[in-house]
């Protein structure tokens, strides 16, 4: 199937209140393993790249200081890859980019076959949230692309949730941002934050979350929301990574229930990243002390190297350097490449079977009624 844009999917799991999560990645391999196994699982699918993956699928192994040409270049190796095996998938797949900063970004992405963009004004006052935000949509709907928007500030304070100094998001705001931007979904600040240290028994503040639906309702206007910073950091993989030598202080993430319930309260989209990154740096640490002849492999022994000088590191991408044509391009130079990136594919397929099924999503491909961007330019004009 050829890949859609957002709205449709999304739209969906709003209609029947299921969850949807959406899965960044950051290699060829993460991709191949992602749509597998939504395959598998019957369920619609989400890839997203972030801002700084597209920098490094470009080739920029030091991916923080990407550039946009980096940025242009990622993007067109996520895109085709994900074209590529969506072809060959029987279930709607969506290429979204996740936390777009910038006008720029968003074209990149969109030029290199992204079907979905994500433009985080989060951090700037309200106002030039709602204009950068306009002129995405702008942008972006004239082509069939959907956008999501971010208001309110991950990581809000426990108090004063509806308070003019709260960071988390407030419904009024919210209804006027949707209204001026046409957004077509909008990740909302509730109480999860990004990275491996959510804090221990996080409550999520759905009253928030509720409050926005129900306004929605009253308006007549349809938005689908998204819980960010929603991984579960299983308690199994913090120890697996633990007799491996890595250690993760303080490590908690959001109980699937919390997110189970959030899901029940209206959140249609749930971005995962940090437990995909946990599950395949485990993998890779643990094939490297069952397989000793390969710490000196031509080809991969430079993985086991980074791996080993930074014992803390999770983010796959910071010991990936010395493999990066399969990265960037899917191509095997050998089969000790093969292997690892099988490695790599398991901890992907490992994290997401659970997360499908947790969510709600499985199953459910023959539910989304499929538009593709030329159908959705005419929807949106
Ligand atoms: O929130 C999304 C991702 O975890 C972003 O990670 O900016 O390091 O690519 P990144
Ligand atoms: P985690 O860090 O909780 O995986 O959040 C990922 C995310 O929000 C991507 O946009
Ligand atoms: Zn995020």
């Amino acid at each position: 199937m050829p890949v859609i844009p957002i709205k449709p999917i999304l739209d969906t799991a709003d209609k029947y209140h299921y969850g949807q999560g959406a899965f960044n990645v950051n290699s060829v391999s993460q991709i191949k393993a992602a749509i597998e196994i939504h395959e598998i699982l019957r369920s619609p699918a989400i890839i997203q790249g972030a801002e700084l993956a597209n920098g490094f699928m470009g080739g920029r192994v030091d991916f923080k200081n990407s550039t946009i040409d980096d940025i242009r270049r990622g993007a067109r190796n996520i895109g085709e890859a994900v074209w590529k095996y969506a072809e060959h998938a029987k279930i709607p797949v969506v290429l979204h980019l996740d936390h777009g900063t910038n006008l720029e970004v968003v074209k990149a992405c969109i030029d290199g076959g992204y079907t979905s963009v994500m433009i985080d004004g989060s951090s700037k006052s309200f106002e030039e949230n709602m204009e950068i935000t306009r002129e995405v949509v702008k942008y972006a709907h004239a082509r069939g692309v959907s956008v999501e928007g971010e208001l309110g500030v991950l990581a809000g304070v426990e108090d004063h949730v509806f308070s003019s100094q709260s960071t988390y998001t407030n419904p009024l705001d919210a209804l006027e941002f949707i209204k001026k931007t046409g957004v077509d979904s909008l990740a909302i600040s509730y109480g999860t934050m990004h990275g491996p240290n959510k804090g221990k028994n996080v409550k999520l503040r759905r009253e928030i979350l509720i409050a926005i639906k129900e306004i929605l309702r009253l308006e007549g206007l349809q938005c689908s929301m998204v819980s960010h910073g929603s991984s579960t950091i299983p308690r199994y993989l913090v120890e697996d990574l633990k007799v491996l030598g890595s250690n993760m202080p303080d490590a908690e993430g959001i109980s699937v229930h919390e997110i189970q319930k959030a899901i029940r309260s209206g959140i249609a989209k749930i971005n995962v990243d940090t437990d995909i990154r946990m599950a395949v740096t485990r993998n890779m640490r643990e094939y490297f002390n069952l397989h000793e002849d390969k710490q000196k492999s031509f080809s991969i022994g430079g993985v086991y190297k980074d791996l080993k000088n930074h014992p803390d590191v999770v983010d796959p991408r910071q010991v990936f350097g010395s493999i990066m044509d399969s990265v960037m391009t899917g191509t095997m130079s050998d089969s000790d490449v093969a292997d690892l990136n099988k490695e790599v594919e398991k901890g992907v397929m490992e994290i997401l079977a659970q997360l499908i099924t947790s969510f709600g999503s499985a199953g459910k491909m023959n539910l989304v009624e499929c538009k593709s961007l030329e159908n959705m330019k005419k929807i949106y004009i």
